[in-house]
């Protein structure tokens, strides 16, 4: 399905329930009729089956394609730019010098990038339609050299990572509500390094004149209306990535992560487990679980973050499989080392995930020949 965002900007979203992946067209239309056509981060192989017809109804198809504008470094936006530039002879890659420097490692040809730090005041001005875009930094959002976009024409800032979340709003449609923001809070803490960084980012945001009425993420929902300003408002006020380890932070926001990280390598590991560990404590509605979820994710936690903590580590010790067990309490400890956690259980002599790990259990050595 392909949405219209803004004057002559499409997008489409690849299907995934938990975490969207966003590609978007700008079409810059002269006034006598001939386009350019601009593509944002293009995805992955997966999402040809979506974005090629995109282009075929908007553009006439993805040799029309005249500029593909890389936002970072990533694979999950950038694994299909080799394609892209081989099926758009005409089209030119414009991205930041760092995100050159790695992705040119796919072999790309010097000759068809132009960097946006080569436009005079990163300002992009369309000889054939007139139209002109600003290039606005996004510095270690996540990348050091992650970039914006903003289309003057439409008012939309394609804003790459940032303002990026997974999925925790339900039904259809593609704009945020009020739902969308704990999932974007929560990518935000995950993958954004610095705070401050973030802070910075909005800043630059607001000097954009006039101010952009839509933003549109790579991942996640498209942000409209008031709530431009409010997630604004509130992300230059999150804590993120290495600041949530400071040890005078919140400690309900640190244990979450922690929870949510061990959840995510109970998953890769042991997926069936943390199925039963997820129904477990969504089970009995709302009211008997310690934990908020939303979208598979813990968002809150209803209780200590101690006594969170303690609970889960008191779930695995009744898991029946000893290897199993042994296997996710190493994986609980690691989650927790790696933020600096300190819970009871530690104090009253849980062994950490060292001694676990060298005492009866899966040697590597027993596991390979
Ligand atoms: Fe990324
Ligand atoms: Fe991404």
């Amino acid at each position: 399905m392909i949405h219209t965002i803004g004057t002559e900007f499409y997008m489409i979203r690849s299907t995934e329930e938990d975490f969207h992946r966003n590609i978007y067209l700008k079409r810059f239309i002269g006034s006598d009729g001939k386009a350019v056509n601009m593509l944002f981060d293009p995805g992955t192989r997966l999402d040809m089956g979506t974005m090629l017809p995109m282009l075929k109804e908007k553009a006439g198809g993805i040799a029309n394609t005249n500029l593909v504008f890389l936002s970072h470094q990533d694979p999950d936006l950038t694994a299909n730019i080799g394609t892209v530039l081989a099926s758009a002879p005409r089209s030119y890659l414009i991205t930041s010098v760092d995100t050159w420097r790695l992705v040119k490692m796919y072999g790309l040809p010097e000759k068809r990038v132009r960097t946006v730090e080569s436009f005079d005041s990163m300002v992009l001005k369309m000889k054939k339609s007139g139209h002109r875009v600003r290039f606005v930094p996004a510095r270690y959002c996540h990348f050091r050299g992650a970039m914006m976009v903003y289309d003057y024409e439409s008012r939309v800032l394609f804003s790459g990572d940032v303002f990026g979340g997974v999925n925790t709003r339900e039904g259809d449609g593609i704009y945020a509500t009020e739902d969308s923001w704990e999932g974007i809070k929560l990518f935000h803490q995950l993958y954004m390094p610095s705070s401050k960084a973030l802070q910075k980012t909005m800043e630059a945001i607001s000097m954009l004149n006039p101010f952009p009425e839509t933003i549109a993420p790579q991942h996640g929902d498209v942000i409209k209306g008031d709530f431009v300003i409010e997630f604004m408002d509130r992300l230059s006020r999150l804590q993120v990535g290495a600041d949530l380890m400071e040890e005078n932070n919140p400690e309900v926001d640190l244990a979450v992560l922690g929870i949510n990280n061990f959840l995510e390598l109970m998953g890769i590991n042991f997926p069936e487990v943390r199925d039963e560990f997820l129904s477990h404590f969504q089970k009995g509605n709302d009211f008997t679980s310690p934990f908020v979820f939303t979208g598979g994710t813990v968002s809150g936690i209803k209780i200590s973050p101690d006594n969170a903590l303690m609970q889960i580590y008191a779930m695995i010790g009744k898991i029946e499989n000893r290897e199993t067990q042994q296997h996710l309490r190493a994986i609980f400890m690691d989650s927790m080392d790696q933020l600096d956690i300190h819970f009871k259980a530690r104090e009253e002599g849980a062994p950490s995930s060292d001694t676990i790990r060298n005492n009866d259990f899966m040697n590597l050595e027993d596991l390979l020949e």
